[in-house]
C-alpha cells in the first residue's frame, strides 16, 4: 500500500533529504586520493549526529555501517574500508537517515581525477537518466512509466547494463515502502501515482553486462565482469506538472567543481550522452 504524505510531511521529508545532500557536500569537499571510505564514514556519522539525525542503513536488516561506499566494479552497499582512494576510482556514497521520525534516503557518485571518455559518459547517462525517469514522476502516471524512461535511456539507447535485482523504493517513515520503482519495465504498468507519493529514484547501471554477484561478505553487490557501475539516487515527491525534488544536487555539484581533485568534466556535454 503506498502512504499518501501531508503537505506537512513533506516539509519534513524535505528537511530529512537536505540533510543528507548537505553531508554528501561535506563529502565533496573532503574527497581526494588518499582518503579512505571509513574516513567518509566517520565523517558522515558525526555530521548527522551533530544535526540531531540518527542513520537508517546502521544495522538494517544487519547492515554494519553508515554509509554505503561502492568503488568502481562495486554497484552498491560496499563497506567503507581503509584503502587508500587513488585517481580514476569512481565512487559512490549511499546513505539514509531519520530526522524527526522521517527518512531520507540518497546517493551520489563522484569521480577522482582522470577518467576515460567511457567512463565520463556512464557518469553522465546515468545522471541523466535519473531525471528522466523523475520527469515521469508526476500525477496519473504510472510508475512503469519511470522504470521505462530510464531503461529506454541506459539500456536500449547507450548499451548499458541496468541492475535487475536492485530497484528504487517509496520512502517514508520507513526505508523501503511500497511502490517498487524498478530501473527497467513496460510504460503504463504499475500503480498510478497520486499526489504526494514520495520515492527514492536510484538507477544502478554498469557499463557492461547488467549482471550482478553478492561478495562473501553478504552484502558487496560487484558486477559480473568487472567492468564499472554508477549509482545516482534522490528522493522526490509526485506533483501534478513537476516532481518535486526532497534531496538536492545543486550544493553537492557546487562543492564537487569547487574541488579540483574531483573530475566534473563530464558536466560540460563534451561527452554528450545524447
Ligand atoms: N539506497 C539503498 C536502498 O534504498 C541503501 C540501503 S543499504 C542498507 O536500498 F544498508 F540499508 F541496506
Ligand atoms: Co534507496
Amino acid at each position: 500500500m503506498i502512504i499518501i504524505k501531508t503537505d506537512a510531511e513533506i516539509e519534513l521529508m524535505k528537511q530529512s533529504a537536505r540533510l543528507v545532500s548537505q553531508t554528501l557536500t561535506e563529502v565533496a569537499t573532503m574527497l581526494k586520493p588518499g582518503v579512505t571510505t571509513l574516513q567518509i564514514e566517520r565523517l558522515c556519522s558525526e555530521f548527522i549526529r551533530d544535526h540531531k539525525a540518527i542513520p537508517s542503513f546502521l544495522n538494517y536488516r544487519g547492515y554494519p555501517y553508515t554509509i554505503c561506499a561502492s568503488v568502481n566494479d562495486v554497484v552498491v552497499h560496499g563497506f567503507p574500508n581503509n584503502v587508500a582512494l587513488k585517481e580514476g576510482d569512481i565512487v559512490s556514497i549511499d546513505f539514509g537517515v531519520i530526522l524527526n521520525g522521517w527518512h531520507g534516503d540518497h546517493a551520489y557518485t563522484f569521480l577522482l581525477g582522470e577518467a576515460s571518455d567511457a567512463v565520463l559518459q556512464l557518469l553522465r547517462v546515468t545522471k541523466d537518466s535519473l531525471y528522466k525517469g523523475i520527469e515521469k514522476a508526476i500525477v496519473g502516471n504510472r510508475v512503469g512509466d519511470i522504470s521505462y524512461a530510464i531503461q529506454e535511456y541506459t539500456e536500449r539507447k547507450h548499451g548499458y547494463g541496468v541492475v535487475r535485482e536492485l530497484v528504487g523504493h517509496g520512502l517514508g517513515r520507513s526505508l523501503h515502502e511500497d511502490p517498487q520503482v524498478p530501473n527497467y519495465g513496460k510504460r503504463g504498468i504499475g500503480k498510478t501515482m497520486k499526489e504526494n507519493t514520495t520515492l527514492a529514484i536510484e538507477p544502478m547501471i554498469n557499463m557492461g553486462t547488467k549482471d550482478v554477484y553478492t561478495d562473501s561478505d553478504g552484502w558487496t553487490i560487484r558486477t559480473r565482469d568487472g567492468k564499472p557501475s554508477v549509482h545516482f539516487e534522490h528522493d522526490v515527491c509526485v506533483k501534478r506538472n513537476k516532481a518535486l525534488l526532497l534531496s538536492d544536487f545543486s550544493i553537492i555539484e557546487k562543492a564537487e567543481q569547487a574541488n579540483s581533485n574531483l573530475n566534473t568534466s563530464y558536466y560540460t556535454g563534451k561527452v554528450a550522452a545524447v
